[in-house]
């Protein structure tokens, strides 16, 4: 039997529970985040350069999206202890040449412009308190040419059996902020407003996504 996922409350969170959330991610969603990656990397190719991962949690997404990349990337989460639990992540992998854990707020990402050849955000879009903000946020540190893939999911590659074990799991943790990834119109009206033209929104069996060009 799976773990029970643990509710998340992302405003101070001791170190304790973040290690939960951490091995909670570990034990039930492996599969969601090796899907997503996967879809990634077939649907924008070999990827390099510079990627933002915005409420990167533990990293564990990241760590897989960097080993099947050549990305450097710049992994963004605000609560500190589960930023702390990320950096250990990212060093008993051996990649702390290139995944660099940075303590930030979404809607204040604290980077230059036109920064990032990708900027990816998965399932920390349901937390934003300004989420036209974050999409704009997003958008500034794109490069001209560079895409971004911001929502929620598991991904394409799931089976059937698989992914609503995973999305029990999910709404429970998640509780009435899981109904935002079924939410297309909401998604594409906040993309809209922050004024981004290039983009389109992806509602399918892989989730609940953004894909955003510039
Ligand atoms: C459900 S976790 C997803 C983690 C990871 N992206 C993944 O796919 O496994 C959502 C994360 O977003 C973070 N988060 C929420 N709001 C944020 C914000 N405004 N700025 C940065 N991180 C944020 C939370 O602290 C949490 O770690």
């Amino acid at each position: 039997m799976p773990d029970k996922p643990v509710p998340a409350d992302y405003a101070v969170m001791p170190l304790s529970k973040a290690r939960l959330l951490d091995q909670m991610v570990k034990k039930n969603f492996m599969p969601a985040i090796l899907s997503t990656v996967r879809q990634i990397i077939e649907d924008y190719g070999d990827l390099k350069g510079v990627c933002l991962d915005v409420g990167c949690g533990t990293a564990v997404f990241a760590i897989e999206l960097c080993r099947r990349s050549d990305l450097k990337i710049y992994a963004v989460e605000k609560t500190k202890s589960i930023c702390e639990i990320a950096c250990a992540n990212i060093k008993s992998e051996g990649l702390t040449n290139r995944i660099i854990p940075v303590i930030g707020d979404a809607h204040h990402l604290p980077f230059e412009n036109e920064i990032a050849d990708l900027v990816i955000s998965r399932g920390s879009y349901h937390c934003w308190q300004a989420k036209v903000l974050v999409f704009q946020e997003i958008y500034r540190t794109l490069k001209k040419g560079g895409i971004g893939f911001v929502g929620g999911g598991f991904g394409r590659y799931v089976g059937k059996e698989e992914s609503d074990r995973m999305r029990g799991l999910r709404d429970l943790s998640l509780k009435d902020d899981a109904k935002v990834y079924s939410q297309p119109n909401e998604l594409e009206a906040i993309v809209r407003q922050a004024g981004i033209l290039n983009f389109r929104i992806i509602f399918d069996e892989s989730g609940l996504w953004a894909e955003l060009r510039k």
